[in-house]
C-alpha cells in the first residue's frame, strides 16, 4: 500500500518496477554492457519509416482514426491472423491498440471485476501482473516447472481454479523465459477454459521469433475457443517499432463493443501515423522479420555458448523463442537475492541485467538476459562477467 494519501489503493498495491529501476541505475554507469532491455535494438526498416513520413506529408495523420483503427489496417490484420495464426478473424473483430500493452489492459479491464482471479504462469512478464492488479483483480501465480524446460503445469492450473477464477493470462513465446508453449499444452489449457467458463487472454508479442523447430500456436485458432479468447499482438517486436506504439487485439465480434468501452478512455485510437507505418509493415516485404529472427538465433546461440563457460555461476534452459532467457544463479546455493546480485553486477562488472524477482516470486535467484543486441554486446558483457566471476 502507498503511504501517500493522494494515491488510490489500486496504484498503491503496485510496487516499483525492478526493470525501470535497473534502467535508471544503468544510466549512471559509463560504457555499460546492456542486456537488460527487451526492446529491439535494430532500427525500424526503411520502408516502414518512409510510410510514416509519407502519411504525414499527405496530411493524413492530424486527426483521429476510427476508435478500432484504420479500416484498411484492420483488414490487413484480419488477413494475417487467418493466414499466419489460423485464427478465423474478420476485420470487424480487430481493435488496433497502443501497442500490445494497451490491448492487454483494455482486455483485462473489459472482463475483470474487482476480486476476480486471474491465473498467470510464473515467472511471467510483470506488466501482466500489474494489469490485473490495476483492474482490482487478484493475480494467482502458478509456477512453471523449470526442471522440465519451464513446462506449464496443467494439473497445478486445475488446482488453482476457484469460483472466482475469471481468466488465464499468458505470453508465448514467454518473457522472461523464452518458452514456447506448444499446441498440445495450449489445447489442454483450452479444455480447462471451456470446462470452467474461463476467458483466456494471450500476449503473442514474440510470435515470429521461434527457433529449433518450435512452432508458435495461437489458442484463438481453436474453433471452440472463439468466444473465450482475446488475443493480443504487436508491431513492436516483429518490425522493431517500439516507439510507434501500435498493436492490435482480436476477439469474437460480440465482445468487441465491451472491449472498446475500455479502449476509448485510455487511447481513443492508436496513433494514426503509426497505423500508416503498421500498414506498410504488414503489407510489405517480410524479409526484415526473417533477418531479425536470424540475428536473434545467432545471438541466442552465442549467449548459450558464453553461459556454458560460466556453468559454475549460471544454469539455464535454452529458450525456444522470444529474445530473452532466464538463467538461474547458482552461487549462494541457488538462494540469491536477484536484485542485489544484478546491482553488484552492474556496479562492479558494468553489466546491466534484470533481476528475476521482477517476474514474480518464482523468478527469485534468476536474472533475465536479452539477446536482441549485437554479438559484440553479448561478448562485451560476457568478457566482463568471466573476468568478474574469475
Ligand atoms: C511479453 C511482452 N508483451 C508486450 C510487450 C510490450 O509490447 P508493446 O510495445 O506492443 O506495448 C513486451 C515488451 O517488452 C513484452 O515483452
Amino acid at each position: 500500500m502507498s503511504d501517500d494519501w493522494r494515491a488510490s489503493n489500486r496504484v498503491g498495491r503496485i510496487g516499483k518496477s525492478a526493470i525501470h529501476e535497473m534502467t535508471r541505475l544503468s544510466k549512471q554507469v559509463e560504457d555499460v554492457a546492456f542486456l537488460s532491455w527487451a526492446k529491439p535494438t535494430s532500427d525500424t526498416p526503411e520502408h516502414i519509416k518512409q510510410a510514416a513520413i509519407g502519411a504525414i506529408e499527405k496530411g493524413l495523420t492530424a486527426g483521429y482514426s476510427s476508435t478500432s483503427g484504420l479500416p484498411q489496417l484492420q483488414q490487413a490484420i484480419a488477413e494475417k491472423l487467418n493466414s499466419f495464426n489460423r485464427i478465423n478473424a474478420e476485420a470487424s473483430e480487430i481493435i488496433v491498440t497502443v501497442g500490445a500493452i494497451e490491448g492487454l489492459c483494455a482486455a483485462v479491464m473489459a472482463i475483470i471485476d474487482p476480486g476476480d482471479e486471474v491465473i498467470l504462469p510464473t515467472p511471467t512478464y510483470s506488466t501482466h501482473i500489474r494489469q490485473v492488479v490495476i483492474a482490482s483483480g487478484k493475480p494467482v501465480l502458478v509456477p512453471l516447472v523449470e526442471e522440465e524446460g519451464f513446462r506449464w503445469d496443467i494439473e497445478a492450473t486445475k488446482r488453482a481454479i476457484t469460483p472466482r477464477t475469471k481468466a488465464i493470462l499468458y505470453c508465448s513465446p514467454s518473457n522472461p523465459t523464452g518458452t514456447v508453449f506448444d499446441e498440445a499444452t495450449l489445447r489442454q489449457l483450452s479444455e480447462i477454459a471451456l470446462e470452467n467458463n474461463l476467458m483466456v487472454i494471450t500476449d503473442e508479442a514474440y510470435e515470429f521469433f521461434t527457433f529449433d523447430g518450435h512452432q508458435h500456436f495461437s489458442i484463438g485458432s481453436i474453433p471452440e475457443m472463439r468466444r473465450n479468447t482475446i488475443s493480443c499482438f504487436t508491431f513492436t517486436k516483429t518490425y522493431a517499432m517500439t516507439g510507434y506504439r501500435v498493436g492490435y487485439l482480436h476477439a469474437e465480434e460480440s465482445l468487441i463493443p465491451q472491449i472498446t468501452k475500455a479502449h476509448i478512455p485510455f487511447a481513443i485510437c492508436a496513433p494514426v501515423v503509426s497505423q500508416y507505418a503498421a500498414l506498410a509493415a504488414i503489407k510489405g516485404d517480410q524479409d526484415c522479420v526473417a533477418k531479425f529472427r536470424d540475428h536473434y538465433l545467432i545471438t541466442r546461440d552465442l549467449m548459450c555458448e558464453r553461459l556454458d563457460r560460466l556453468s559454475s555461476v549460471f544454469a539455464y534452459v535454452k529458450p525456444g523463442g522470444s529474445y530473452l532467457m532466464f538463467p538461474k544463479i547458482l552461487v549462494d546455493g541457488g538462494k540469491t537475492d536477484s536484485s542485489l546480485f544484478c546491482r553488484k553486477l552492474l556496479q562492479e562488472a558494468r553489466v546491466s541485467t534484470t533481476p528475476g524477482i521482477a517476474f514474480g516470486p518464482t523468478g527469485e535467484s534468476h536474472l533475465r538476459l536479452s539477446f536482441c543486441v549485437s554479438e559484440d554486446e553479448v561478448n562485451k558483457a560476457f568478457d566482463r562477467m568471466e573476468a568478474y566471476f574469475g
